[in-house]
């Protein structure tokens, strides 16, 4: 391959490297922001909200395999409500569908 032409595929690529690692950045910080402070920033739901809510682990592989990526879709957008109709986790406000879909993905990845 010529030099020019390595060099002009460095530079083609080299701004799609720096939006995937904003992506990667911007999924854990909206995770952290969002969900963390009841699903812990591991996802194993042990903090002080998460105990009160009862919250799962989602780490774990039987809790994962309770809900389809619809479902957790839903629960970001709509919210999660518990058997006495109290809602428990508040629909996300002010993200992106892209993002939420990214924290979709984010959640799934938690599984140990
Ligand atoms: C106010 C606390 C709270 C916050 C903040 C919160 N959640 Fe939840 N979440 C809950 C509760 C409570 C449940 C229901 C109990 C459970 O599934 O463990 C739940 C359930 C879920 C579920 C399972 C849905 C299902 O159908 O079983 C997913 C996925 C989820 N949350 C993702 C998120 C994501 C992603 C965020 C951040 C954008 C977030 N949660 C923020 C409290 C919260």
């Amino acid at each position: 391959m010529k030099k020019s032409v390595v060099t002009a595929l460095i530079l083609a690529t080299a701004p799609l490297t720096v939006a995937l690692s904003a992506y990667a950045a911007d999924v854990a910080a909206n995770w952290g922001e969002h969900c963390a402070k009841c699903h812990g920033e591991d996802g194993k739901g042990q903090t002080k909200m998460g105990k009160k809510l009862g919250i799962r682990d989602l780490t774990d592989a039987a809790v994962q395999a309770k809900f389809t990526d619809e479902q957790a879709l839903k629960a970001m957008k709509e919210g999660v409500k518990d058997e006495k109709g109290k809602q428990t986790m508040k629909p996300i406000e002010g993200l992106s569908d892209a993002e939420i879909k990214a924290l979709c993905a984010h959640v799934r990845s938690l599984k140990k």
